[in-house]
C-alpha cells in the first residue's frame, strides 16, 4: 500500500433508524497514517460511522471500504479477520463488567494473537502504565471511575497494536493532566506504530492538537475535510457557527 493510499474508504452511506436518516449521503476518506478526527453535533451520526468502519453496522446504501475491501458486504468470518486490524475505543469504554482489567485488556490479545501468556501479563502492565493506571491488573471495571474505565478501554484497544484505531471520545470526562496524557499517547500511535487514527471528539483543543485533518458531519453529510490551518479559516456558515459556540462554551 502507498504512503498516500486511503486505508478507509466511506462513499455515498446513507443510514436511517425507523424514519430518521442519520447519514444522508456521507463521502469520506482516510489516509493510511493520518489522525483525522470527526467533529459535529450531538446526535448527528459520528459513533455510527465508526461502528460502521468496523462493521458493527451495516449502512443502508454505499459502501465503506478498510484496506480495499468492502466490509458491508462481508461475513463474520471475514468481519472477524478485518476486525484484528481494527482497534476501537467506545464512548462508553465497554468493558465486560465481570471480567478484571487485565482479563479486558488480554481479550483481545487471547482472541488475535497466540502470545504465551507471560508476554500478555507484560503487555497488560505495559500498557497501564502508558495510561496512567499502573497496577490495577485485579480491578473490576464497577470500582472504576469513568475516566478510569475510558483510560483502560483504551489500553485494550491499543494493546495488539492494530493498523487502525478508532477513538470514540477519548477525553471526554478526563481532567486536563489525563487529557494530555491521551493525546500524547494518541500521538505516540501515530509516530511511533505508524497507525492510522479516527477520532470524536466534542474537545476543540484537542481536535487541534492531535489532528493531521479534520472533518465536519452536518445533516448527514461531511462539509468539509481540511487541515487543522484550514480548519481556522474555513468559510462554511454552519461549521464556522459549531465552532464559536464551542469556543463560548468552553469559556464557561
Ligand atoms: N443501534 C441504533 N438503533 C437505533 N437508533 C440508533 C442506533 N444507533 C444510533 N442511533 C441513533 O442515530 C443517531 C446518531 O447517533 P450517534 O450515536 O451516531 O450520534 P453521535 O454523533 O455519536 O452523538 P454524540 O455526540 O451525542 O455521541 C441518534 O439519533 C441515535 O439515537
Ligand atoms: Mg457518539
Amino acid at each position: 500500500m502507498s504512503e498516500k493510499e486511503n486505508i478507509i474508504e466511506m462513499k455515498e452511506v446513507y443510514k436511517a433508524f425507523g424514519n430518521k436518516f442519520v447519514h444522508k449521503g456521507i463521502n469520506l476518506s482516510v489516509r493510511e497514517g493520518e489522525t483525522l478526527t470527526i467533529l459535529g453535533g450531538s446526535g448527528g451520526g459520528k459513533s455510527v460511522m465508526l461502528k460502521q468502519i468496523n462493521g458493527l453496522l451495516k449502512p443502508d446504501s454505499g459502501s465503506v471500504e478498510v484496506m480495499n475491501k468492502n466490509v458491508c458486504s462481508m461475513n463474520d468470518e471475514e468481519l472477524t479477520e478485518v476486525r484484528k486490524d481494527i482497534g476501537m475505543l467506545f464512548q462508553g469504554a465497554a468493558l465486560f463488567d465481570s471480567l478484571t482489567v487485565a482479563e479486558n485488556i488480554a481479550y483481545p490479545l487471547i482472541e488475535n494473537s497466540d502470545l504465551p501468556e507471560d508476554e500478555i501479563k507484560e503487555i497488560i502492565a505495559t500498557n497501564l502504565e502508558m495510561i496512567g493506571l499502573p497496577g490495577i491488573e485485579d480491578r473490576y471495571p464497577n470500582d472504576l471511575s469513568g475516566g478510569m474505565k475510558k483510560r483502560v478501554g483504551l489500553a485494550r484497544a491499543m494493546a495488539t497494536h492494530p493498523k487502525i484505531l478508532l477513538y470514540d471520545e477519548p477525553t471526554t470526562g478526563l481532567d486536563p493532566p489525563n487529557i494530555s496524557r491521551i493525546n500524547e499517547l494518541i500521538k505516540t500511535m501515530r509516530d511511533k506504530f505508524g497507525i492510522t487514527g479516527v477520532i470524536i471528539t466534542h474537545d476543540l483543543q484537542s481536535a487541534y492538537e492531535i489532528s493531521d485533518r479534520i472533518a465536519f458531519l452536518h445533516d448527514g453529510k461531511i462539509v468539509f475535510t481540511g487541515t487543522v490551518e484550514e480548519t481556522w479559516m474555513n468559510e462554511i456558515e454552519e461549521f464556522r457557527d459549531f465552532i464559536e459556540g464551542k469556543l463560548e462554551n468552553q469559556k464557561d
